[in-house]
């Protein structure tokens, strides 16, 4: 069934504020259900992360203070939103980084006490597992999702709203996790990712092949640490790697990455008949993935680029659906950096 809109289900029209700042973007956007993503900022710290290869959580957290609130007051000009036509607020409770987390939890708190409209906390990745639910032609219910962060590598069968069985995840690194890991063996900037995948386009795809770790066993679970090891031995056996060195490397390490989802996503489609696949979380920006994704006997869906990295219009959005499903909760601040998906209240 797809997403109905308020008028279809005859219930006023509703417009929520939402507020991300789990780790190292502070995201604001406002989603109205009648007119859809009126304005959806994204301010990325990753200027000031850089020069550490990696997010410092104590500069995280000053960062989204400094940027929030002049955010907000932003969003809601270029939407022509009045505190009155804010219906209800929504914000990222988890997991992520604690002390970002309570900012964007405090902000979300002391607003709505003062406009007297509701606060939901959205876990952070079921923003992002909605995020392709924004799209124009949303895909229905099941569908078979695989969410690859920063954080989190998820391969999810997912029932209807609220009712997610979680088929695998990562028993180390996650997949962003580990594009950052090899981007800084390969001396490239932090996120990696996006580093990765446009020296990848250099690389010659026939002089390396590594390893498609754990799909030689049956299940759902990944594990790409393994490879991060097997990509350093390989960058060490190289006395002096040039750049074309680096982008060859770089190229087997992405197709290695792609091809073992595309693996266990097609594992997923076939153990549960499930023929709709949607990606979503910052590795689901990636072309090359993309690319290898489309031999599956699958709709495969992903979010809006700019939907595929921390961002909160997928807050808002998912915000939204938590409200119109009965989620409710009081004034208190209370945020979960550790919150693992099993544990989301499944809405009646
Ligand atoms: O979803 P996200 O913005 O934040 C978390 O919730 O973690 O994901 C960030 C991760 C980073 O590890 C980054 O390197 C990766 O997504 N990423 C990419 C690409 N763009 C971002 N990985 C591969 N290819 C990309 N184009
Ligand atoms: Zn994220």
């Amino acid at each position: 069934m797809p997403i109905r809109t308020a008028l279809q289900c005859k219930l006023p029209a509703m417009r929520v504020l939402g507020i991300e700042t789990s780790c190292d973007e502070t995201g604001i956007a406002i989603y109205d259900d009648s007119d859809g993503m009126l304005a959806n900022l994204v301010y990325s710290q990753v200027d000031i992360h850089a020069e550490f290869g990696g997010v410092v959580p104590e500069l995280a957290s000053r960062d989204h203070i400094r940027k929030t609130l002049p955010l907000i007051q932003q969003a809601m000009q270029e939407s022509g939103s009045n505190p009155d036509d804010i219906d209800a607020i929504a914000y990222t409770a988890g997991p992520g980084l604690v002390g970002a987390l309570m900012v964007g939890a405090c902000t979300a708190k002391s607003l709505a006490m003062a406009w007297e409209v509701p606060a939901v906390g959205v876990h952070h990745m079921e923003g992002h597992l909605l995020a392709p639910l924004l799209a124009d032609e949303p895909p229905e219910y099941p569908f078979i999702a695989l969410l690859v962060s920063g954080g989190h590598t998820l391969l999810l069968q997912c029932h209807t709203f609220g009712h997610y069985e979680v088929l695998g995840e990562s028993v180390d690194d996650a997949a962003g996790e580990a594009f950052d890991k090899v981007a800084k063996m390969l001396g490239l900037a932090y996120p990696g990712g996006p580093a990765i995948e446009n020296l990848a386009v250099e690389g010659h795809q026939e002089r390396f092949r590594f390893p498609r770790p754990m799909t030689d066993r049956p299940g759902y679970q990944f594990s790409f640490s393994g490879l991060k090891t097997y990509t350093m031995n390989t960058l060490a056996s190289i006395e002096e790697p040039d750049r074309q060195d680096r982008a060859d490397i770089a190229f087997a390490f992405q197709d290695a990455v792609a091809d073992t989802i595309r693996i266990k996503c097609r594992r997923a489609i076939e153990g549960t008949r499930i023929h709709r696949l949607i990606l979503a979380g910052g590795v689901s920006a990636n072309k090359h993935l993309r690319q290898r994704l489309t031999t599956l006997n699958a709709d495969v869906h992903y979010p809006a680029l700019s939907l595929c990295t921390d961002n909160g219009a997928m807050i808002a959005f998912a915000g939204y659906q938590r409200l119109r499903h009965g989620h409710t909760e009081d004034h208190a601040v209370v945020v979960r950096p550790r919150w693992p998906m099993t544990e989301l209240a499944s809405p009646p």
